[in-house]
């Protein structure tokens, strides 16, 4: 091993790092940090940090951050490493301090404030002369309210100086609206060992405008974009403002030169000298205003993979060269910027409180035909999901790729609809009634209704019944039914079939498939009346396998027929 490389904080995109430095021949030390942040909050980093400590715990040294700095500091000097950087956000004091103490390549220590706060970092932009959003830390009530007549303007957002994920960030209308989520927020901030407010509350005006990402990596001073993307956030009725997905920006149109431009003049009044910084900006009609910096990899939980097809690398790779192989860095830096795929991070939004029977989204989202990836918070842990108001209470990623940015938007699209007006059909909960539904049943006139001459295939939950010539099979035999059928009929009429809604929609999948491309299928209201949301429930999964939903036959108004793409 050529040395080691402490991990400060290897949740999120920074998980990477582990694997990263092991390929360049030298050998990870994690170092585990303290979250600040009420317990719901930390739940979600502690459980991701377990199931990693789990993966590494045999072959990896793991410290652990001490109340005393410098009984961490000792700790840390013992494993002589060559660098201490961070993976996330919480790891950033922690190893920006280390790395100064140990004398190790880093930034430095008097920027951690901007690096860090959220007013100190607008405020180092003022200093600057950069455009910056106007706020304020506060301390009452009182101080809000004069704050907020200072500043004029009616939108504003109360959020923590320091934090992560969205927790605690309130987009407001009014004043009232204001001094209700201030209350709000000193009474669920949470408290250190005193009682006394762990993160500090600030106000700003609101800015509005789309929002975007931009990735830097710097190398002693010298600032490299290495990845730009756009979010979509949605509103949410409980004040949250909640992250729908994001896309990757392929080819800069008008505005976002500006944008980059501004992001390396940011990163510059920050002081950053050394690693990653994930910026989010927006841009209304005076231009790009920073919204906040957090000086280590983007998050989202990317995997290297999955960045690498749409950039040509991963950040936390890009990262290393900055500290270990400057001149790796410059040369890279003279590449264009040319992202050859497109992909999106979509975060599955809980619309409300979400009993979770089982989960027919992780179905749905794999037959998409841009699916990546995909991994779901909580889903096999608790039966009930909180609604969404910020990262942590999100019910998942899914992952999204595809050299055709109009499928993947398509995709991104589909997705959200079904969990903002759908989302029985995502997560099965228990008064799941509609199974309880009846239609009258023929499945000899649909086929002859249907012209299903040619090879026919009835997927069926009566298969012992007698369907004339066609070939019939239950759930049983599915897998080995033949895969090029032209006409499909879904016959799956008993309530009792759809009591793991996951898993006959995932049989429902297997049928699709076995239907030629240009085939039919063929479903009858007998079937889709046990779906959630029926009729609507059943084009939603042919949406997601790709068909083309047909008009109805005049005849047989009832039957939802699509064709396989
Ligand atoms: N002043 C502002 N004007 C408009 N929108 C804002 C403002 N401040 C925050 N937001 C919105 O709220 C989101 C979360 O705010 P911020 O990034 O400061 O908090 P965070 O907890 O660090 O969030 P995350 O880790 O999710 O990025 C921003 O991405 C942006 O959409
Ligand atoms: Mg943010």
């Amino acid at each position: 091993m050529k040395g080691k490389i402490v991990i400060c904080e290897y949740i999120s995109t920074g998980f990477n790092y582990i694997e990263d430095v092991l390929a360049r021949g030298f050998e990870p030390v994690l170092l585990e940090g303290h979250y600040p942040g009420t317990e719901l909050e930390i739940n979600f980093y502690r459980e991701e940090r377990k199931r990693i400590n789990e993966k590494y715990a045999d072959r990896l040294e793991i410290i652990k951050e001490s109340d005393d700095y410098e009984k961490t500091l000792a700790a840390v000097k013992a494993v002589n490493p060559l660098l201490v950087i961070p993976g996330a956000e919480f790891g950033v004091p922690l190893a920006t301090r280390l790395a100064s103490d140990l004398g190790l390549p880093g930034n430095p220590l008097s920027r951690l404030k901007a690096m860090t706060e959220k007013d100190a970092m607008q405020a180092a932009l003022k200093e600057k002369g950069l455009r910056y959003i106007r706020g304020k830390i506060i301390h009452s009530e009182e101080e809000a309210a004069a704050f907020y007549d200072q500043l004029g303007v009616e939108d504003i957002v109360v959020k923590r100086c320091r934090g992560g994920g969205t927790a605690g960030v309130f987009m407001c209308h009014g004043k009232e609206e204001m001094l209700a989520a201030v209350k709000q927020s000193f009474l669920e901030a949470p408290k250190d060992e005193s009682g006394k407010n762990d993160l500090e509350i600030m106000i700003q005006e609101q800015i509005k405008g789309t929002e975007y990402i931009v990735n830097t990596v710097s190398c002693n001073g010298k600032h490299r974009i290495v990845s730009a993307w756009v979010y979509n956030k949605v509103k949410m009725s409980n004040g949250g403002n909640a992250y729908n997905y994001a896309m990757n920006i392929s080819r800069l149109k008008t505005g976002h030169s500006r944008l980059c431009r501004y992001a390396l003049q940011v990163v510059e009044a920050i002081g950053i000298k050394y690693g990653p910084v994930h910026g989010e900006y927006m841009i209304d009609d005076k231009g790009p205003v920073l919204i906040e910096v957090n000086c280590r990899p983007m998050g989202a939980g990317l995997q290297r993979k999955f960045t690498e097809r749409i950039f040509g690398h991963h950040e936390t790779d890009v990262a290393l060269d900055s500290y270990l192989n400057p001149q790796k860095f410059e040369e890279d830096d003279r590449a264009p910027y040319r992202p050859d795929e497109f992909g999106a991070i979509k975060v599955v939004i809980l619309a409300g409180e979400t009993e979770v029977k089982s989960a027919p989204i992780m179905q749905i989202a794999k037959e998409l035909k841009s699916y990546f990836s995909g991994f779901y918070a909580g889903i096999g842990q608790t039966e009930i999901l909180h609604e969404t108001r910020d990262l942590g209470t999100t019910g998942g990623m899914i992952y999204l790729l595809n050299k055709d940015e109009n499928l993947v938007k398509n995709d991104c699209e589909l997705l959200h609809l079904i969990e903002m007006k759908y989302p029985r059909i995502f997560f099965q909960n228990s008064d799941y009634e509609e199974r309880f539904n009846t239609a009258p049943r023929n499945i000899l006139a649909v086929i002859e209704e249907c012209h299903c001459m040619g090879a026919t295939l009835v997927f069926s939950d009566r298969a012992d019944e007698d369907f004339g010539d066609v070939k019939v099979t239950d759930s049983k035999n599915l897998t080995e039914a033949y895969n090029s059928y032209e006409n499909g009929i879904l016959d799956i009429s008993r309530a009792e079939s759809y009591s793991d809604l996951e898993s006959m929609i995932q049989q429902i999948f297997v049928f699709f498939k076995k239907i030629r491309r240009g085939g039919r299928i063929i479903v009858p209201e007998s079937t889709w009346c046990h779906l959630p949301y029926g009729i609507d429930g059943m084009e939603i999964l042919m949406k997601a396998a790709g068909h083309i939903v047909e008009l109805p036959l005049a005849r047989m108004p009832e039957l939802l027929i699509s064709c396989v793409e």
